[in-house]
């Protein structure tokens, strides 16, 4: 496969899409404290995407590279789990990170989006990795228009992350996003700059850097084929917004009324 760009009907499917998913979100947030579980979580979204807003939850029964369809309609990443966690009895806790990602399907096209929320009152190392995880990510955005490569968005996530102290994951990457969950080409978390393919108007892309506390390197969890986890067991963040590339720019799909506020440095270089 290729990558494909959305023509203006296409672009407009991917709004409406890519809007719903952040509404999920928005609609999670005030369930989202200690003692709701994570089974609690998807139950909640499911109901909320096949029955309000008549949308297709993505990952339920999405197959992916491997062996095992992901069983649930939303993934959820507690404290050391970089992605991909299993919603289950686990209930939450003060003092907890946890990632809740969300991919919903309207009329075909996928919207991807995830933020982190903090349970409670969080160490300061916990609340810095989320906030340093967020302005990453859009470091990496604001880098987004025409003619610029993957690998300049690559270096300005891993330059600003590498120099608060944290390391980027490398074996998971944003990716292009469409009528189809993963479509090409990857979009890397680390690189150089100049490298890789040219950004041009009408692709949508991820942006959804993993960021651990601690070493970079990663492992599977258990056997349930899905639960990626910190090898050193330190903590790990991810944020993920949906961008189209614009004749100008960038759009960010995924924003909604509950998106958390823009970071400063990005009006400077607003397109
Ligand atoms: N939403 C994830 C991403 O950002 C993919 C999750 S695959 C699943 O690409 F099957 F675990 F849902
Ligand atoms: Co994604
Ligand atoms: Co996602």
């Amino acid at each position: 496969m290729s990558i494909t760009y959305k023509d203006a009907q296409g672009i407009a499917g991917m709004r409406v899409a890519c809007r719903l998913a952040a509404e999920v979100l928005d609609y999670l947030t005030p369930h989202v404290k200690a003692g709701v579980t994570t089974n609690e979580l998807d139950r909640l979204a499911h109901d909320y995407m096949t029955q309000v807003q008549g949308v297709i939850p993505a990952p339920l029964n999405y197959q992916g590279g491997g062996d095992v369809p992901f069983p649930k309609s939303i993934c959820t990443s507690i404290n050391h789990v970089v992605c991909h966690g299993i919603p289950s009895e686990k209930a939450l806790k003060k003092g907890d990170i946890i990632n809740l990602d969300i991919t919903v399907i309207k009329d075909g096209w996928h919207g991807d989006t995830s933020r982190m929320f903090i349970i409670g009152e969080a160490s300061v190392a916990a609340r810095r990795l989320v906030t340093v995880t967020y302005e990453a990510m859009w470091h990496g955005i604001v880098k987004v228009k025409p003619g610029a490569r993957l690998g300049d968005i690559g270096w300005a996530i891993q330059r600003f992350t590498e120099s608060n102290g944290f390391s980027v994951v490398r074996e998971f990457c944003g990716h292009g996003v469409g009528r189809k969950f993963h479509e090409p080409p990857q979009v890397l978390h680390y690189g150089r700059p100049g490298t890789l393919e040219e950004l041009q108007p009408g692709m949508t892309i991820t942006i959804e850097p993993m960021i651990n506390a601690g070493k970079r390197d990663i492992k599977e969890w258990g056997n349930d084929g899905w639960t990626i986890v910190t090898r050193d067991h330190s903590l790990s963040a991810q944020w993920e917004h949906t961008v189209l590339v614009t004749p100008t720019g960038y759009e960010v799909l995924t924003l909604s009324a509950g998106s958390p506020a823009v970071p400063d440095f990005v009006h400077a270089t607003a397109t």
